[in-house]
């Protein structure tokens, strides 16, 4: 060592150990779930979020984190919808997740499901991330989409993936039905900024979605947020900036309205409901609902 140079010996003994106990958790990825090196990581990552890594006298083990907030703060994977981070001088509040697809996959983590369904999927971009990131997801995939174009690409790229195979089909928000996906039970629908573009979804959206299917789970993420309030939330410019846009460009103005109907009726059960979680464009924010069918 070069004279004046010092390190503490602490944090050398702290990752020679730290990679040695991840070396054993990303080797069962790869040798037992089939992963690739990349994919490996990435289910670490994930891991990571939940858990924190303590050492015991024979060990280090990953043990699931309690977050120190209220449970009507917590998203249905367990984390906080929000997490304080440092930017300039200041700490302020920012979505635990950066976007759906991390908050999707911890989710499924948790929830084993037979089919996932993607509503307003475009190109299947969605889906094809979460296959390349993470590995095989462990259920059969279906993609609907309004437009023969993001159908047609979908396709395309589902097509290049070895060993896969996902169905595609036409959806229309406006007249919903899933009757192609031939699973009964234990099915994942989510949507991503599709409904955003319908300025009015049927009343008996949820009923049409639901109907001939059991444990039906839903995790949207669509910019609902003026259409609802917030006890943890004054409305503010946001709100007014996102609705004056919605009105100018017709986009949907009545999700919430007809998700709380729905729930009303008893057809549905919101299980938690989070406004302007993520960061969308500058006025579009990304709400979030967890529900299931009751
Ligand atoms: C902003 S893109 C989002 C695509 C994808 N969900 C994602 O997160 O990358 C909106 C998608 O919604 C689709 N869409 C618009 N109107 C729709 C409708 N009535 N029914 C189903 N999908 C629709 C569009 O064709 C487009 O693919």
């Amino acid at each position: 060592m070069s004279e004046g140079a010092h390190q503490s010996e602490r944090w050398l003994s702290h990752y020679e150990k730290a990679w040695k106990f991840r070396h054993n958790n990303i080797q069962k990825f790869i040798e037992n779930d089939g992963l690739n090196s990349y994919q490996a990581i990435e289910k670490l990552e994930r891991l990571e979020q939940l858990n924190q890594v303590v050492g015991f006298p024979f060990g280090m083990m990953f043990q699931k984190i309690n977050f120190p907030v209220p449970p009507e703060q917590l998203l249905p994977t367990g984390a906080p919808a929000l997490k304080p981070v440092q930017i300039l001088e200041r700490s302020v509040p920012a979505s635990f997740y950066q976007g759906p697809v991390d908050l999707i996959m911890d989710w499924l983590s948790m929830n084993p499901v037979k089919a996932i369904v993607e509503l307003g999927a475009g190109f299947g971009q969605n889906l094809v991330k979460m296959i390349y990131r993470y590995g095989p997801l462990q259920a059969q995939i279906y993609a609907g989409e309004y437009t023969q174009s993001g159908q047609d690409l979908a396709k395309f790229l589902f097509e290049k993936i070895p060993g896969f195979s996902a169905k595609v089909f036409h959806f229309d928000h406006k007249a919903p039905d899933i009757s192609v996906v031939q699973e009964s039970q234990d099915i994942l629908i989510f949507s991503c900024h599709s409904i955003e573009q319908v300025t009015k979804i049927p009343d008996d959206y949820f009923e049409r979605l639901t109907q001939g299917k059991e444990r039906v789970h839903g995790l949207f993420f669509e910019p609902f947020g003026f259409q609802i309030s917030s006890p943890s939330m004054t409305p503010g410019d946001v709100s007014k900036q996102h609705e004056a846009q919605a009105k100018e460009r017709e986009w949907n103005l009545n999700f919430a309205q007809v998700l709380l109907k729905a729930q009303e009726r008893g057809t549905i059960k919101i299980h938690c409901m989070f406004k302007n979680l993520m960061p969308g464009d500058a006025f579009n924010p990304t709400s979030f609902v967890y529900w299931t069918k009751s």
